[in-house]
């Protein structure tokens, strides 16, 4: 059992909250553009996610009413909780994009995007453009706040823009003194991308400078390099933060979340899905895309689903080319159809 293992029982056992809602399980779907759609967040929700969060949304299309930008804040009451996470660099459109949001879809809480390292949202001053100036930062908080009642507002953020400049000892208190609920950290710069590793030191940085703080302090959300369920608990105890946020060791694998909330429950680690499994849950996505997103769009996008669901096992390349190159609905129905039947067949 890992050395950490009464540290983490105390975690689990402290009431986890942003605001005033309350979250079972201080393990969280983070927001990924393409991918945190109703149908992977309702599968993650139903393996025991604490709480999901839409992709980022552009804040000047929610003020438009552009349709494409509403439907990725649409929601059904089965993902709450949920965080529906915004972007943009003007105070105003964020303030007005804000109220838009709360008052028609009333989500659990309000995310504001200080993370997104990528130069077509930072170029127009958006994302972690907002590491580089933090008054900039402050003006933007302080209208989305402002305009989202008493909805709680959250943000997430990288650790600065590059190496040279890293905020995370200066931005903490500041966020939560202009009334922030939590901060989730990845704690890689915005110039790092993706390379190199998250530096997770930064991480318990944060929670020293928001957990003592003597108004009470507010949530810290760690997030970066999880990759194993294990990784969940070395985090709690690495760096003492309140939930743990997991990406890409989600995708094709929402028995990450049941997985990990075992081991916090201080139970060894379920088996890994078995490849019947991965064809339910195939099976399962797929339907659910098919009828939030209509035929042509469900099909397109689970194709890069199947790359993550379909490997790890003999066979997996053969199996999940046939299915990503497949020519339609039908084609890829019947496929699953018949890689079920073969399964059954094989342990009847
Ligand atoms: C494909 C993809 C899309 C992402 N989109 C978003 C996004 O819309 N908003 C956001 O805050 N972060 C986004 N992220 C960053 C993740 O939320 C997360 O911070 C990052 O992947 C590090 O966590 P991980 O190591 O657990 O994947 C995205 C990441 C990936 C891989």
């Amino acid at each position: 059992m890992f050395s950490g293992s009464i540290f983490i029982l105390r975690t689990l056992n402290k009431a986890f909250q942003i605001g005033g809602i309350k979250i079972s399980t201080p393990v969280l779907l983070a927001p990924m553009s393409g991918i945190t759609d109703y149908a992977f967040r309702i599968l993650c929700r139903e393996h025991g996610a604490g709480m999901v969060y839409s992709e980022f949304v552009s804040a000047d299309g929610i003020i438009r009413e552009n349709s494409k930008t509403l439907s990725l804040i649409r929601f059904s009451s089965k993902e709450r909780p949920i965080g529906i996470q915004i972007f943009g660099s003007d105070p105003e459109v964020m303030s007005k994009a804000a109220e838009y949001v709360v008052t028609t879809f009333k989500p659990d809480l309000l995310d504001i995007n200080f993370g997104c390292p990528v130069p077509k949202i930072t170029k127009k001053g958006a994302g972690a453009a907002a590491l580089k100036d933090l008054s900039l930062m402050d003006d933007i908080t302080s209208a989305v706040v402002g305009a989202a009642g008493d909805t709680p507002v959250t943000v997430k953020m990288r650790a600065g823009w590059d190496k040279n400049s890293i905020v995370v000892p200066d931005v903490g208190t500041r966020l939560s003194k202009l009334g922030i609920k939590a901060i989730t950290l990845h704690p890689r710069t915005s110039c790092q991308g993706y390379s190199g590793r998250a530096d997770w030191s930064l991480i318990r940085t944060l929670v020293s400078n928001l957990n003592n703080h003597t108004d009470g302090g507010i949530p810290v959300i760690g997030n970066g390099d999880i990759q194993k369920p294990e990784d969940v608990l070395r985090m709690f105890e690495e760096t003492g933060c309140d939930a743990v946020m997991v990406g890409r060791a989600a995708l094709g694998n929402p028995w990450f979340f049941y997985q990990t909330a075992a081991l916090l429950r201080g139970e060894s680690t379920p088996d890994t899905p078995s490849l019947t499994d991965r064809i339910e849950m195939c099976h399962r996505h797929f339907e659910l895309l098919i009828k939030d997103r209509g035929e042509q769009a469900g099909t397109n996008l689970m194709r890069k689903h199947f790359g993550w669901y379909i490997k790890g096992f003999p066979g997996a390349a053969k199996i999940r080319h046939k299915l990503v190159t497949a020519s339609g609905l039908e084609e890829m129905r019947q496929m699953l159809r018949g890689l079920r039947n073969r399964q059954i067949k094989k342990f009847n």
